[in-house]
């Protein structure tokens, strides 16, 4: 990887974030062996949950190791109850769910596996140092993915990037903190309407360079993937972030300028870009960060 690549250079010499590797296996989980199995416990399980109304809403989505994934989540107390949808997309639903009998509000994102859009998720995974020798099939791109989506939302937290709190990754679902409140889900910032958008945005710049010294860029990011929760923003939905390193992490991250500046420059902000760029690649000895 010897390219010239702007963004490996401003994120230091030596020890540069992103690099890291992590262990994935999804080869065989234990929601696949639990799938297989179908004892009694599990057959019952999977009939409570396919009788309830929620989710009746698309079968596709919950074939029987999703189900088994889900009963394994339940099984190790992550998730007690399931509620209604929050969001049905291409590639996933987020459902609101309870944990700790009702004590404890969640959101559970089930991926498809049947995802039309795998390829493309596919492109996002090559080229990311921590999925190197992934297998090309649908099922382990779906998997990887909602594991890198777990990681990234972790990288994201110890950046000090306000995101849901990662609880629990099982095959295609993930369970993380729920912002918002029961029946009553954060809003989009799209949905809002902001008091004070220059603080927003000075707000929304400082998390993408965070994210950025620590070696991520989302790729994805927008008015639509940013909940406004008690007067705080946070990023939401970094299954498809990248490591700097990836080939295409330049172009995801000039995208993400384009979006967030055009959203605030609407706003009334004055915001162009490029600067957004500059700031958010601006090398760290350059400034006083800590
Ligand atoms: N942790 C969460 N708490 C509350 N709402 C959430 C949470 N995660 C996702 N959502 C809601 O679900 C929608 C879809 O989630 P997202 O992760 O963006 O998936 P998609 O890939 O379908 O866009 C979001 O726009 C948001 O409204
Ligand atoms: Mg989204």
């Amino acid at each position: 990887m010897t390219e010239e690549n702007p963004l490996v250079e401003s994120v230091g010499e030596g020890e540069t974030a992103g690099d890291e590797w992590e262990d994935i296996d999804v080869s065989d989980t234990e929601a696949d062996r639990i799938a297989r199995k179908r004892d009694r416990e599990f057959s019952e399980f999977r009939k409570r949950l396919k009788d309830a109304d929620q989710l009746k809403l698309d079968d596709s989505a919950f074939d029987d190791a999703t189900y088994a994934a889900i009963y394994k989540l339940v099984q190790d107390g992550h998730v007690s109850a399931i509620g209604r949808p929050i969001s049905t997309g291409k590639e996933a639903n987020v459902y609101e769910a309870a944990a700790d009998g009702g004590e404890r509000d969640v959101a559970m994102k089930v991926y498809r596996v049947n995802a039309s859009s795998f390829r493309q998720m596919r492109d996002y995974l090559e080229g990311d140092p921590r999925f190197e020798g992934l297998r090309g099939d649908k099922k382990a791109v779906v998997l990887a993915w909602t594991r890198k989506e777990y990681a990234n939302l972790k990288r994201a937290q110890d950046a000090g990037v306000p995101v849901p709190d990662p609880i629990a990754v099982q095959r295609n679902v993930l369970v993380m903190e729920l912002l918002g409140e029961e029946d009553d889900a954060a809003p989009t910032l799209h949905d809002v309407h902001l008091e004070n958008p220059e603080t927003a945005y000075e707000n929304v710049r400082e998390y993408m360079r965070r994210l950025f010294r620590a070696g991520l860029v989302h790729g994805d990011l927008s008015e639509y993937n940013l909940l406004v929760w008690e007067g705080e923003i946070f990023v939401i939905d970094v299954g498809q972030a990248v490591t700097v390193h990836h080939g295409n992490a330049d172009d995801f991250l000039e995208r993400d300028c384009r979006n967030v500046a055009n959203f605030f420059a609407r706003q009334g902000v004055d915001v162009d870009a490029d600067d957004l760029y500059d700031y958010v690649t601006e090398p760290i000895a350059d400034d006083d960060a800590a």
